[in-house]
């Protein structure tokens, strides 16, 4: 039997076009950008996540000379939530943004493994967690959940 998954999501043509408190949430994840330490790629992520009392928790990506021991801008964020509001484990949206070499705003989308762990906190919290990821040009992605990011995640 052949079955089909379909995933509806929006796209805004500006960052201008979002409401206050996204718009918001990205500007932060902008500004993210620059607390990156990322000597090996050059590319500067910067992520920033809404919690349920409003308050943001940012994030960027964090590289080591032993390559696998950094760690990408959505898990220092959502990880650093996690340890220091453990009482608030109640997440509304994830912004994530790229910045390039040259310091131009470029496309970020969470890795599998950002994926995997914010689904997680996702399934923890039984709600959906939105997550707004810029692209080229100035646009923004906004996907309903992180489930819609991994479908037949694993899970045991
Ligand atoms: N990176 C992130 O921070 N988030 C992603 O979703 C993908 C990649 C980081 C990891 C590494 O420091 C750099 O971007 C290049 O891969």
């Amino acid at each position: 039997m052949d079955k089909t998954l379909q995933l509806q999501y929006r796209e805004f043509a500006s960052i201008d076009d979002l409401a206050a408190p996204d718009r918001a949430l990205m500007q932060a994840a902008i500004g993210a950008t620059a607390n990156a330490y990322a000597p090996y790629s050059h590319f500067h992520v910067g992520a920033a996540l809404r919690l349920a009392d409003g308050s943001v928790v940012i994030g960027a990506n964090q590289e080591n000379a032993a390559y696998p021991s950094g760690l990408c801008a959505e898990r220092t964020a959502i990880f650093a939530a996690s340890a220091q509001r453990p009482e608030m484990r109640d997440y509304e949206a994830l912004a994530i943004v790229g910045r390039d070499a040259d310091g131009t705003l470029c496309e970020a989308s969470p890795c599998g493994a950002c994926r995997q762990v914010l689904l997680e906190y996702e399934q923890l919290q039984g709600h959906p967690l939105r997550v707004l990821c810029h692209l080229r040009g100035g646009r923004v992605r906004v996907l309903p959940s992180v489930a819609s990011l991994m479908p037949f995640a694993f899970g045991f």
